[in-house]
């Protein structure tokens, strides 16, 4: 009796260490390209926890829309199939209305603006305006500036008048479009150079590096350097995986994370310039820069949508986002 008590005890101590001994599996789903400041921070972050969590996390990187699309990821995540997204800051409309301030076009006037607007209370407040719904906000990461590109060259609103544009969910970005009289569309990024190349649409608003690494500036005759809006993102994951992590195991991870950000930060300011400069050299499409005169037309056309979030967004929340341009 005795022997089959101390057999079944040290079975189960093996059958437990095991069980300890099985890595956590942390999948991170994205939709960009790996040579993107999502996808590089997206490895760095794997590169990190594989340095100082060898055996107890494994991170698994799925990049370009392969496990999900960006309509499915947040979905996914709170069934619990992937454990790390970080969609664009215009997909959390179903979630929170807060995180819209973003899309306002016109607010930010450069990233350190949006950086310095991230950073300040008001920034940091809106990290955790998921969590009612089970998402915890673990930062914010940069792509950069959106600039429009249409097959035909846009100098002034007139110039977008009818045309499709392709949106991200949100519906700032459609009321955006919908300003100066163009037909927005809410498309998931995996089908949009499908779209922009079978010409089912016309143009579409992106950051140099989304435009760059899909190469919509191949089947776009024209980008305007507007810099109308900020294209950055939310590093999520769920409240139910985060929060059972054990203290040392989420803390390591969340250390690794920073560092992963600040890293891909670096290469989306890089990558403004060079993927910029990539497609120039291209010569596939014409690069218009705007003249203050003609900037201004689109900046009045589209900032009544200011007005018409102010609600839903917080007036405060905008203010504080207006303030971070000194
Ligand atoms: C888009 O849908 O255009 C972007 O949000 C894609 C991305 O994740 O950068």
């Amino acid at each position: 009796m005795k022997l089959l008590a101390s057999t079944l005890a040290a079975l189960s101590f093996a059958f437990a260490s095991t069980l300890s001994a099985a890595p956590i599996e942390l999948k991170f789903s994205h939709v960009v390209a790996e040579n993107t400041p999502k996808g590089q921070m997206a490895l760095k972050f794997k590169e990190l926890v594989d340095q100082r969590l060898p055996g107890k996390v494994e991170v698994k990187v799925y990049p370009n829309s392969q496990l999900y699309g960006d309509g499915k990821e947040l979905e996914a995540l709170l069934l619990g199939d992937v454990e790390l997204i970080s969609p664009s800051l215009s997909k959390f409309k179903k979630y929170t209305k807060k995180l819209q301030v973003f899309d306002l076009p016109f607010l930010f006037q450069n990233m350190a603006a949006v950086e310095r607007f991230q950073a300040s209370p008001a920034g940091q407040e809106l990290l955790s305006s998921l969590e009612s719904k089970g998402l915890v906000g673990l930062g914010y990461l940069h792509n950069g500036m959106k600039q429009l590109s249409a097959n035909e060259p846009l100098y002034t609103p007139a110039d977008a008048k009818g045309k499709k544009f392709r949106i991200m969910s949100s519906d700032v970005l459609a009321a955006q479009f919908e300003a100066v009289d163009a037909v927005p569309l809410k498309k998931p990024f995996s089908e949009v150079f499908t779209l922009l190349q079978t010409r089912a649409i016309d143009g579409q608003e992106n950051t140099w590096s989304n435009i760059y690494s899909k190469k919509f500036f191949e089947v776009q005759a024209s980008i305007t350097e507007s810099n109308h809006g900020v294209l950055d993102y939310l590093i999520v994951t769920s409240a139910e995986f985060w929060l059972e992590l054990p203290d040392d195991i989420r803390s390591e991870l969340k250390t690794a994370m920073d560092e992963a950000v600040a890293h891909g930060n670096q290469i989306a300011a890089e990558k403004a310039d060079k993927d910029k400069a990539n497609i120039m050299a291209s010569n596939r499409s014409e690069i218009i820069s705007l003249t203050d005169e003609q900037r201004q037309q689109w900046v009045e056309a589209m900032k009544p949508v200011w007005q018409q979030f102010e609600d839903e967004i917080g007036k405060n929340i905008i203010d504080a986002a207006v303030a971070a341009n000194q």
